[in-house]
């Protein structure tokens, strides 16, 4: 069968009527890759059977297209014109281009220079009016949650309960690919903490068993973890650097409920797991995906997690061409040759 995007295809789970016209890019049905040279490494001998969920290969190359064809469908079945967020970027991203299919208006708040480059050029060729602002997102939340009070225009951030019920459709797909069961561990970043609240209210509906949730904050962006706001929240993985997050609480929900944990993880042990993924698996992701697999691998290393015999699904959020500038700085630089054979073959002999 066609795949029609997580609305048509789970709507029995989702507060839809049937006749609400669906907004959609086909988003979901992403693929969960079984990752075993990334399990020996970050757990040698203990039979993990670790899997990733490779969100980037959404139609926005994020996992944000899963509840904003929820929030903008909503939207126009309201009868919005307009639609507004605060993002990192990927939300920005999505909102864009699901705006853009639906007609509407659609503006998005950046933090200024701290957007990453695939990110801002996606949201302007989608026809988003990008603002930037000289504060953080945290700072671009308030002001847009201000703004909706005033005039007409709808919030696409995920305090809209509608983002939540897109995405919780992850969880769902998760089970049906594991062949009915949820997995033993679910590890994923924590930003502004809609994704780790969705997840939860997806299994705890679906009824396919419930994951221990694993949460990782980037040390310099770790509010939940150090239980305070963060004024100035600063990491690599810009995608999480939120030093308030507008679903705090029910992250500690998800985390408690779940017997689960959140953890931070440094900026180095965010681009090891980068390069783990790409080198060893094949797969490219932003700085900020890699970050639920640096939290795993952290808790194996601390024996907080025992991972024999278990099944492990870390989200990887976003994909790499969203970062291209993190990519290239981190990447050795490209190897000059003349354009003739021998000059490789030289170069082979070295
Ligand atoms: N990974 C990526 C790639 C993200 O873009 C985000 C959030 C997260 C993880 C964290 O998810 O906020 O639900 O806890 N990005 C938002 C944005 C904030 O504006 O694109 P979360």
């Amino acid at each position: 069968m066609t795949w029609k995007g997580v609305i048509n295809a789970y709507r029995a789970y989702l507060p839809f009527s049937a006749e609400t016209p669906i907004i959609t890019l086909n988003e979901g049905n992403t693929p969960l890759i079984r990752a075993d040279r990334l399990a020996e490494a970050i757990a040698p001998k203990a039979g993990l059977k670790l899997y990733l969920k490779y969100e980037g290969l959404n139609p926005t190359g994020s996992f944000k297209d899963r509840g904003m064809t929820a929030a903008i469908t909503q939207a126009v079945a309201e009868g919005a014109k307009t639609v507004i967020c605060a993002s990192t970027g990927n939300t920005a991203a999505s909102a864009a281009a699901y705006s853009a299919r639906a007609g509407l208006r659609c503006l998005v708040l950046v933090p200024e220079g701290k957007i990453a480059l695939g990110k801002l050029a996606a949201s302007l060729a989608y026809g988003a009016e990008v603002i930037s602002i000289d504060g953080s997102f945290d700072d671009g939340l308030d002001m847009v949650r201000e703004i909706v009070q005033r005039q007409p225009i709808a919030l696409v951030n995920s305090i809209n309960p509608w983002r939540l019920e897109g995405q919780k459709t992850g969880s769902f797909e998760i089970c049906d690919q594991l062949n009915g069961r949820a997995p033993d561990w679910h590890c994923l970043p924590v930003g502004n903490a809609g994704n780790i609240t969705a997840y939860w209210m997806g299994y705890q509906q679906y009824g396919k068993g419930l994951p221990r949730i694993l949460g990782g904050q980037a040390a310099g962006s770790a509010p939940i973890v150090t239980g305070k706001v963060v004024e100035h929240p600063e990491t690599i993985a810009t995608a999480i650097r939120i030093g308030n997050p507008a679903r705090w609480q029910q992250a500690l929900a998800a985390l408690d409920e779940s017997d689960g944990m959140i953890t931070a993880v440094t900026d180095d042990d965010i681009l090891a797991s980068w390069h783990k993924l790409a080198k060893l698996e094949g797969i490219f992701v932003e700085p900020a995906s890699a970050t639920g697999v640096a939290a795993l691998q952290q808790q194996i290393a601390l024996g907080e997690i025992d991972p024999v015999g278990k099944t492990a699904v870390c989200i990887l959020t976003g994909h790499g061409l969203k970062d291209p500038g993190t990519a290239v700085s981190q990447a050795q630089t490209p190897i000059t040759l003349p354009a003739n054979v021998n000059a490789l073959e030289d170069y082979l002999a070295q």
